[in-house]
């Protein structure tokens, strides 16, 4: 199956693909974190991509979509992948189609409010991309991580003026691939209206509705 997993920055998308990999047996691919790994290399890539990413400004299509496009042609990804974070504009769905067109979207719907709680309390594992939260997912032991034992550390656009800044650019940028994949491909929504919901709760819904779509069997 090729998911694509759509939602406003903070939604859930990466702490849920991180349960369904495990649950469909198939990758998730974060252009975030592919993004992230690339900005700490010493590079003029990295330092390009850095400049938009800390600034909460959408990394320019045709930068993101190579990245993408390696990734997904590894073997991992041969029966298919989750996507979180790509596409992002209607550009990158249009080249997304061409790479290789995704079966299915479920779209997230979280309220501005819980989003804010989320991304001011996230902390994230520098080195495998775990993600926690200071309230709500704690790590076992303070800021280390559960997985690796690495220190965690906050985002450096989960700072509230780059939080306000992603929030503005998802309604300009990215939003609209709701209408556009609404009408092309299977498409379901899942809520998630309370801050303290577990994510395994709203991993259930994504499973119900992707039943419901027709892409699981009970
Ligand atoms: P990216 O890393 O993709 O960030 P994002 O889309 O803004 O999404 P987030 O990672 O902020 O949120 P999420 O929905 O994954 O939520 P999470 O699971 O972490 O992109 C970063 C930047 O890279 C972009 O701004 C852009 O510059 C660039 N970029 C990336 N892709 C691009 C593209 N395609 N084109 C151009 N540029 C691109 O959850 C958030 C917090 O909530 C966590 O702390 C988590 O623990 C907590 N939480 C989640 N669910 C629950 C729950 N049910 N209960 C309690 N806490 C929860």
């Amino acid at each position: 199956m090729k998911l694509i997993l759509f939602g406003p920055p903070g939604s859930g998308k990466g702490t849920y693909a991180s349960i369904l990999e495990k649950k469909l047996g198939i990758p998730k691919v974060n252009t975030g974190d592919l993004l992230r790994e690339i900005a700490k290399t010493e590079t003029e890539l990295g330092r390009k991509i850095a400049e938009y990413a800390n600034k909460g400004e959408l990394v320019p299509d045709d930068i993101v979509t190579d990245i993408l496009k390696q990734r997904i042609s590894r073997p991992d990804c041969i029966k298919g992948f989750i996507l979180d974070g790509y596409p992002r504009t209607i550009p990158q769905a249009e080249a997304l189609e061409k790479i290789s067109s995704p079966d299915v979207v479920i779209n997230l719907i979280v309220p501005q409010n819980v989003i804010i709680a989320r991304l001011s309390g996230r902390l994230i594992c520098p080195n495998c991309n775990e993600i926690y939260h200071k309230i709500f997912l704690k790590p076992k032991n303070d800021e280390i991580c559960d997985k690796c034992g690495s220190k965690l550390i906050q985002r450096e656009d989960d700072k509230p003026e780059v939080i306000k800044r992603r929030l503005s650019v998802y309604k300009k940028q990215s939003k609209p691939l709701i209408d556009y994949y609404k009408k092309k491909k299977p498409f379901g929504n899942v809520r998630c209206n309370k801050v303290d919901i577990p994510p395994e709760a709203v991993v259930e819904r994504i499973l119900k509705k992707l039943k419901d779509l027709g892409f699981l069997k009970d």
